[in-house]
């Protein structure tokens, strides 16, 4: 049995339809209820529904042999897993946004809100700027409204959060999408399966 990590939603809702497009199908799937697993022992499958920045954790831990992770959580967490494929869904960018009257002072310490701490102080890092990073859940957008925050640093999808709390994208600095990634024993030991599915999703993708 393959046990696959998806994230709970949207994504992880349009990847399973991906899956179950070459095979992978699980009854039951899209019946609304509370059940985070489900499996095809026929197909050889079984889906955890997972919460999205807890993916790349079942699948390092091995707890899931495979999974979809976005790019920014695979980032963040820097978990110890195979990157197999870009699944080129999920698109968004991380990006530093400010208020819109928002000037910088070069000589003050920048204060950053986010939900990506290693990401924003690697950002950061690389331009020599000394950051005191606040670390949010959710809601990002309001930090900087409250000044609790200069800048925010976030992923940006369609950009109506960004507009509609009157912020301004300063710079966008890496394009995010979805990955399929494998744990790095299982990709070993199941490598037969996991190949196959990632042949047949690289059809899909292409
Ligand atoms: C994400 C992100 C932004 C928003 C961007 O939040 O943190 O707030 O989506 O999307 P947009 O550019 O299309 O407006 P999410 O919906 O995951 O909720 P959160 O505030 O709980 O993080």
């Amino acid at each position: 049995m393959l046990n696959i990590a998806l994230p709970k939603g949207r994504l992880g809702d349009q990847v399973y339809e991906m899956l179950a497009s070459i095979g992978y199908d699980c009854p039951g799937y899209y019946e609304q209820n509370r059940k985070l697993v489900f499996e095809s022992p026929q197909k050889g499958v079984r889906y955890l529904l997972v919460k999205p920045s807890d993916v790349a954790i079942y699948v390092e831990h091995h707890a899931a042999d495979v999974g979809i992770v976005g790019k920014d959580i695979l980032m963040e967490t820097g978990a110890d897993v195979y990157e197999l494929l870009d699944l080129k869904i999920g698109k968004c960018r991380m990006a530093v946004a400010a208020p819109e009257n928002y000037v910088e002072d070069p000589d003050r310490t920048l204060r950053v809100a986010t939900k990506y701490v290693n990401v924003a102080k690697e950002f950061y890092g690389t331009k020599n700027r000394d950051i005191d990073i606040i670390k949010l859940n959710g809601s990002i957008e309001l930090a900087p409204i409250l000044g609790l925050s200069d800048v925010i640093v976030d992923i940006v999808e369609t950009g109506s959060t960004i507009r509609e709390n009157h912020l301004k994208v300063i710079e966008e600095f890496k394009d995010i999408s979805a990955r399929f990634i494998a744990n790095k024993t299982s990709f070993k030991f199941k490598n037969e399966i996991i190949s196959r599915m990632l042949n047949q999703l690289r059809e899909k993708v292409k």
